[in-house]
């Protein structure tokens, strides 16, 4: 038995839980150490709180890495997980099962798309895609190569590393994957003078998330989308971050007055299940031929029963006016903290609830970040100075204003 599992003490629910620091201990000797974490292990969740191994209450504003939506434990998705598992949890992709079906259905009648790829993981979801533009490339003049952002994210995959406008992700690991080019986000026409013989599609977060939530200018997508329709492209919309309701619509393109080929799906897709997709119309999907991509796992009947009743709740008509109300309250309350600091703060950007305050000192945004946490309030840092403030979009009216209480004194100390 491992230190962890014979150290027993009692935290959270009232079960019998391995104690903090063994939790820890353990897994920093075990595991390849490729995270920064924080010294915290959780053990329960419910909505925007958060319970950690000592019974210390938590304020979640990160909604576990944006993968927990509807918050956690949403009674919907425990009753549709249990009730799956007590069924059938897995069938293979050479036969058929309702929970897929029924996700594929949702998705497309929910959205632009005409066709699906079910997987795990976003990176897996921007795989899917790329392969899908490769393949219609191949058979519209050659084409392979895809366009993608400066400060973008899209996963850790080899192909996803090379898709990602970041440097830091492929160093070490070059050769890279050929057939990605770089260009500033929200400059369409650096986009379009980007344009080759060769190039094939554009990938593209609708909002940076890990860039440091970046809204791109008006207009910037729809431009995207007349360039792609002029040179024969596909638009590829990277909402592993932005989708599931997170910036205020369930899809943030619904927002820009654009409708994309491709989109790309994971993180809250099953409230913190693991599952992805691609969603595509019939052009996109067209090389995507018998045989041409598969995975496991995907489709998978306990993650897809998840990604239903997530879908469900987030298009039930309540939950996304509530969220967009919630976002109002949230970004008010920051504002408002920005005009009371502006020796600190120098922005606050953001759409829906997918929101990041632009600190000016990347130092001190790492000590307010440690410290909103000291004080029981979870948010992120991300881009080096911008914190990124993402309740699930089930926070109530008081836990918004307890959070901005918390920062408020986190600032003025
Ligand atoms: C926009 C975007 N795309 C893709 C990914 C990769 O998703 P995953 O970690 O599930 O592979 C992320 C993860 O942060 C992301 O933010």
């Amino acid at each position: 038995m491992s230190t962890a599992t014979a150290t027993a003490t009692a935290a959270g629910a009232g079960t019998s839980q391995p104690s903090a620091e063994s939790i820890i201990r353990t897994a920093k000797d075990r595991l390849v150490p490729v995270y920064g974490r924080a010294e915290v292990a959780f053990v329960r969740g419910e909505g925007a709180v958060l319970w950690d191994a000592n019974g210390r209450r938590v304020l979640d504003f990160f909604s576990s890495i944006l993968c927990t939506n509807l918050g956690h434990a949403h009674p919907a998705v425990t009753e549709a997980v249990a009730r799956q598992a007590a069924t059938l949890v897995h069938v293979s992709n050479l036969h058929y099962s309702a929970p897929q079906a029924r996700l594929a259905e949702l998705l497309t009648s929910l959205s632009f798309g005409e066709r699906v790829f079910l997987c795990n993981s976003g990176a897996e979801a921007n795989e899917a895609a790329l392969k899908a533009a490769r393949r219609y490339g191949h058979a519209h003049g050659g084409r392979f190569e895809v366009l993608t952002t400066l400060g973008s994210f899209h996963g850790r995959t080899f192909a996803t590393i090379a898709a990602t406008g970041q440097e830091k992700v492929r160093r070490g690991f070059e050769p890279s994957l050929p057939g990605f080019r770089y260009v500033p986000f929200g400059d369409a026409a650096a986009m379009e003078a980007a344009i080759g013989p060769k190039t094939v599609a554009i990938l593209v977060e609708p909002v940076q998330g890990e860039g440091g939530v970046n809204v791109p200018p008006a207009g910037y997508l729809a431009e995207l989308r007349s360039i792609c329709d002029r040179h024969d492209l596909l638009l590829m919309f990277d909402e592993v971050q932005t989708g599931c309701g997170r910036t205020g619509t369930l899809w943030a393109y619904e927002q820009m007055g654009v409708v994309p080929d491709v989109m790309t799906l994971a993180k809250s897709l099953g409230n913190g299940v693991p599952v992805g997709a691609m969603v595509c119309n019939a052009r996109a999907a067209s090389g995507l031929d018998l045989g041409a991509h598969g995975s496991t796992f995907g489709g998978n009947c306990l993650t897809n029963a998840a990604a239903v009743a997530t879908l469900e709740v987030l298009s039930d008509g309540k939950t996304l006016p509530r969220a967009r109300e919630a976002a109002a309250r949230l970004r008010a309350g920051l504002e408002a903290l920005r005009e009371k600091h502006p020796e600190q703060i120098e922005q606050v950007r953001g759409l829906g609830l997918l929101l990041g305050v632009v600190l000016k000192d990347p130092e001190r945004a790492k000590a307010v970040n440690a410290a909103a946490l000291e004080h029981g309030l979870l948010i992120n840092l991300t881009a080096e100075r911008v914190l990124r403030i993402a309740p699930p979009l089930v926070v109530t009216d008081a836990q918004i204003d307890e959070g901005l209480t918390i920062l408020g004194r986190v600032f003025a100390s």
